[in-house]
């Protein structure tokens, strides 16, 4: 098959790009034709260590297979000097791929500050921090495509990741208000949450759950994504072993006091509150903004205040 979603001329900034999910964008990006910038800091699982073999081998992985990449050794908490790589080696960035990160698991009463420190600073200020320095090339030029990692353990939670699990659902809320903000310069911005075969899952997947859940599989969308072609923004994507699917907030009908209300009417009508059934207030229904909340009060603070026949 032909492809057709091409990335000549532009620039792609990926960050972890020398193991896992990045390097799999890596290669893909250089075979259709991006300026790949590999960053990769080339450091354990729990963010020990650093060595710039990592990026190096994936620049050369790019080479060989004729495509064209620079080497970027800088942790994505250093974003600024990452972007200045594209910008001395290419002279633009067009998209920034925020996928570097780690892990420090532990129970909420074992985890230490520092666990919870590196988490934040790596996973959220790095992608802030590349998102930054980028962003003002991206304005000028009206073009950007950005990528927010998050996960399952964002938006669903998972024991032992109170730290990893903010940081990444931190994301999909930094990837909400940029969607806003770079809507009117043609800046689009969305998150994934993946499921891949890597060093971060390796021992949490079962082996035949870890064949088919490959990093290949994550590709098609994130290429996607950040094409031209694509202009969707703020969404959040859930990618596994070939599934793809779209993730949103959903709000219940609920219930509404038109008058003074105590906790005790609360507690009254709790079942209602947490039913996504349809009910007399209407159906279940998907707000994007706190405007569409408040309309939805005045709404009904007006169909309260009408005469009852
Ligand atoms: P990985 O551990 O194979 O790759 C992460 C890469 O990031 C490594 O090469 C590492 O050296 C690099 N890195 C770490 N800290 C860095 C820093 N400060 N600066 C620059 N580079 C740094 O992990 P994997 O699985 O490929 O994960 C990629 C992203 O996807 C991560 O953000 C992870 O949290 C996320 N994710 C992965 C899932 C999975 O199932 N593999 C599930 C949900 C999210």
């Amino acid at each position: 098959m032909v492809d057709s979603l091409r990335f000549d001329n532009r620039v792609v900034i990926i960050t972890g790009a020398g193991s896992g999910l990045g390097k799999a964008y890596a290669l893909e990006f250089g075979k259709r034709g991006a300026k790949v910038v590999a960053n990769d800091l080339g450091v354990s699982r729990n963010g020990e260590g650093h060595s710039s073999r990592v990026a190096d081998i994936i620049v050369q992985e790019i080479q060989k297979l004729g495509g064209i990449a620079v080497a970027n050794y800088d942790s994505v908490e250093n974003g600024d000097r990452i972007v200045k790589t594209a910008i001395e080696n290419f002279g633009r960035v067009d998209i920034v791929i925020n996928n570097a990160g780690i892990l420090r698991d532990s129970s909420i009463l074992k985890m230490k500050d520092a666990d919870w420190d590196i988490i934040m600073s790596i996973h959220l200020k790095g992608a802030f921090t590349v998102i930054k320095a980028a962003w003002k090339y991206m304005k000028q030029q009206k073009f950007g495509r950005i990528i927010n990692t998050s996960s399952g353990s964002g938006i669903y939670g998972n024991f032992g990741q109170a730290n990893y699990g903010a940081a990444k659902m931190g994301l999909h809320g930094m990837t909400l208000s940029l969607a806003k903000e770079g809507e009117k310069n043609n800046i689009r911005i969305n998150s994934i949450t993946p499921v891949a075969a890597s060093r971060m899952t390796e021992d949490l997947l079962a082996p035949e759950i870890l064949n088919i859940v490959t990093p290949e599989k994550i590709v098609p969308l994130v290429v996607y994504l950040c094409h031209e072609s694509c202009n969707d923004t703020g969404g959040l994507y859930e990618a596994c072993g070939g599934l793809i699917t779209r993730v949103r907030w959903q709000r219940s009908p609920g219930i509404f006091f038109s008058g003074q209300f105590s906790a005790e009417d609360v507690q009254a009508r709790w079942r209602e509150i947490n039913s996504f059934e349809t009910t007399r207030l209407g159906n279940p229904d998907y707000p994007t903004s706190t405007t569409d909340t408040l309309k939805k009060v005045l709404y009904l603070i007006q169909e309260t205040a009408k005469p009852k026949l």
